[in-house]
């Protein structure tokens, strides 16, 4: 990881497909630069005047869209904003023919830029687009979530969903580069910002036992969002994700599947639970718990491993059991984790910590052992 004063450089190496994230503070006007910094790096991109094609959602376009925009058009770029409903359901088939019709309106070619300012939701929405308009698009991401600077920005997942499936259609397209700046999320809501905050716990337990000390020890500054603090949690979160998918960038040989901690049950629980009860975060925080201590019934680890991730999401306010109204049955939970697309042949595969900083791809877990620890989550809470 670079580093100046300001700004920290995280370089993904996928060869052609290789990427840098920046992540930096109060400099979006430096951004219409760096982007044709990168641009000027495409064999094909020859253009004096670069065209661009923005994508936002209602929230993010009034707060840093129109700013954005107005900087390139300064710049010099022959630049439009797309903007489509904030939501989850936005990221559709439909609203991706929106994005091509107003492509084929700016009589967009294969030098267009898209670029996507937004959470998640708008960059897996751009960059499906980006992927398969023309047979690609160049694409770059502008992240305004904590959950989309440590994770849907980084690895090159891109997608929408499918009535029956969520993310269901979709590419792999990798970014020309991705440019944080950790001051828009000073307007995040506390909720999107914890959200995030649980995969970047996630992190510390899966891969690196320092970085969750480093977190133990900065609850004060991570929750009043410390610029110096953010910088550092950012570029250290897309660092792990980074090297995880350098390893395994189409995910083939199944260590991609260790980012998936917490997420079998964090899946059962955002089904089951039905829109809004939890964040994706939250559940998150819970399903990690649960994976905890079932590697806890398997003698994996001893109860201090998941006493250290209770308090760590509990000081940063995050919930580590499914909250009082709530009530799921062991049963449900089950059946709905069964159908979960990362079972094998319906038997159920875990991924479980052996001690902070590390974890296990745990194939074939007794049915009954989980059963009993539903029981003992869900219904002794
Ligand atoms: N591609 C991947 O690898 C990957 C990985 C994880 C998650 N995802 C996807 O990411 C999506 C969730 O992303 P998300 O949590 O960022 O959701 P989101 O994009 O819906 O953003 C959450 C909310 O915050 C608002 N917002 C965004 N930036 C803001 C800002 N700076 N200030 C104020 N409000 C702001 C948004 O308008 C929205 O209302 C899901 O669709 C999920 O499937 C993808
Ligand atoms: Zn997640």
């Amino acid at each position: 990881m670079k580093s100046n004063e300001n700004r920290e450089i995280v370089d993904v190496d996928l060869a052609e497909r290789s990427y840098q994230i920046v992540i930096c503070t109060d400099e979006l006007s430096q951004f219409p630069a760096m982007a044709r910094n990168w641009l000027d790096g495409l064999a094909h991109w020859k253009s004096e005047t670069p065209s661009a094609m923005l994508i936002s959602d209602s929230h993010v376009s009034g707060l840093l869209g129109d700013s954005i925009l107005k900087g390139l058009r300064d710049d010099g770029w022959q630049a439009e904003l797309f903007t489509f409903e904030a939501g989850e359901s936005a990221k559709s088939v439909s609203n991706t023919e929106k994005i091509y019709d107003a492509l084929v309106d700016m009589q967009a070619d294969r030098k267009t830029c898209i670029i996507a300012v937004g959470g998640g939701v708008v960059g897996d929405l751009a960059g499906f687009a980006a992927a398969t308009y023309a047979r690609g698009l160049p694409f770059i991401q502008v992240p305004t979530t904590l959950l989309a600077d440590v994770d849907s920005s980084v690895g090159g997942k891109v997608g929408v969903n499918h009535p029956r499936g969520k993310n269901l259609i979709g590419a792999f397209h990798q970014p020309l580069g991705v440019y944080i700046d950790t001051a828009c999320l000073q307007s995040l809501p506390e909720r999107d910002y914890r959200s995030g905050l649980a995969e970047v716990v996630k992190y510390g337990v899966i891969l690196d036992a320092e970085f969750f000390e480093y977190l133990e020890a900065h609850v004060g500054e991570i929750n009043s969002r410390n610029p110096d603090v953010l910088r550092e949690i950012v570029s250290k979160s897309c660092r792990l994700k980074a090297d995880v998918v350098e390893e395994d960038e189409f995910e083939r040989d199944g260590l991609r599947a260790m980012l998936n901690y917490g997420h079998t049950f964090a899946h059962a629980y955002e089904t089951l639970c039905g829109y809004g009860e939890l964040t994706h975060g939250e559940a998150v925080a819970i399903g990690m718990i649960d994976a905890s201590y079932l590697a806890e019934k398997m003698k994996r680890i001893d109860s201090h491993v998941i006493e250290r991730q209770v308090k760590l999401l509990e000081d940063l306010n995050l919930p580590t059991t499914l909250p009082e109204d709530v009530s799921l049955s062991p049963d449900a939970v089950l059946s709905s984790m069964k159908l979960d697309k990362k079972t094998v042949a319906g038997k159920l595969r875990f991924i479980l910590p052996s001690r902070v900083g590390h974890v296990e791809v745990t194939p074939d877990v007794s049915e009954d052992l989980v059963q009993q620890l539903l029981e003992q989550r869900l219904l002794q809470k």
